[in-house]
């Protein structure tokens, strides 16, 4: 039994499979109509979402399965003090794999351990966030048609975003990515992806505090939202949530094919102006979200289609 904890649970060779499943989900979704008939899976999410639970429902429910769950730790009975460990132990007589989100690194690595169904983290603090970075890779590798030979800008709250933590790990494996990491000072990549992932794999990155001055040489935008559920006082929030506004002025200085993206949700910095934008990639990368996870559970749970 496999569970997914972070996108280096996956080599680049069943990574490829994996996004080659999802092109073909896709472009033939009646063939796998039924795929799932029978199968439920669990969203157990302590923390709000909006993308991922409801992807990973719909999810299974394109593939003619059934979803159960809970969308918040109040409406379950960690209210009442259940651990993790007992709740997975439950979950797994009532579902066939489940996906979980929570606000502590590392709680669905604890699930996976107690499991006897697959375990998915749908994002742990901020950590990982796997299946949004399977996501991201879908969503350049159909846009774009390679997953190397990009200058790469991720911008905003690299401290606390798992979403970029997680997306860097994946693409240091392909050739040819410049990262330029774009942040204030206090919210800069944290020291162990600095030192642990770019340093001792040799990657080139720079970092840098200014948007426009990386722009012209940039060949994808990832944007973040500045993580107000991590900072400890209101305070520090507000000062940096508007450090980043990408508008269309601003977007001037881009390369005309310049692929702009973001998990989402978004708040202020990208202005709404810009969805109407052709390189905003950021919607259609939502929906690729559900053609990803309904790969991710034919493959854990290791169903075929002909
Ligand atoms: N991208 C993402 O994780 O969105 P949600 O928080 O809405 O799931």
């Amino acid at each position: 039994m496999r569970h997914l904890m972070s996108p280096l649970d996956f080599s680049v060779e069943e990574l490829d499979k994996l996004l080659n499943l999802a092109n073909d989900i896709e472009a033939n979704p009646k063939k796998y109509a039924h795929a799932c008939d029978g199968k439920k899976i669990a969203t157990l999410f302590y923390e709000p979402s909006t993308r991922t639970r409801l992807s990973f429902e719909a999810a299974m429910l394109n593939l003619g399965g059934s979803v159960l769950g809970f969308s918040s730790a109040d409406s379950s009975s960690a209210a009442k003090g259940e651990s993790v460990s007992d709740t997975i132990r439950v979950i797994s007589c009532y579902a066939d794999i489940c996906a979980m989100r929570h606000p502590k690194e590392g709680a669905p690595l604890v699930a996976s351990m107690k499991s006897s169904i697959p375990v998915i983290n749908a994002g742990d603090g901020g950590h990982q966030h796997p299946t949004q970075t399977l996501t991201d890779l879908l969503t350049i590798r159909s846009l774009k048609g390679r997953l190397g030979n990009f200058t790469i800008g991720l911008c905003g709250d690299l401290k606390f975003g798992r979403t970029v933590h997680s997306l860097i790990q994946a693409l240091i494996r392909y050739p040819n990515i410049k990262f330029v990491l774009i942040s204030p000072e206090e919210l800069r990549i944290p020291d162990n992806i600095r030192e642990d992932v770019l340093r001792k794999n040799n990657q080139e990155f720079v970092e840098v505090a200014s948007l426009e001055d990386a722009l012209p040489e940039l060949d994808l935008l990832y944007m973040t939202r500045v993580q107000k559920e991590r900072f400890f006082n209101e305070e520090d929030y507000v000062r940096m949530k508007d450090f980043y506004i990408l508008d269309s002025e601003k977007l001037k200085l881009a390369k005309p094919d310049m692929m702009i993206l973001h998990p989402l949700p978004r708040v202020n910095e990208i202005s709404v102006e810009v969805d109407e934008d052709p390189r905003a990639a950021y919607f259609r990368q939502a929906q690729y979200g559900v053609y990803v996870r309904m790969a991710l559970i034919l493959t854990l749970l290791e169903v075929e289609v002909c």
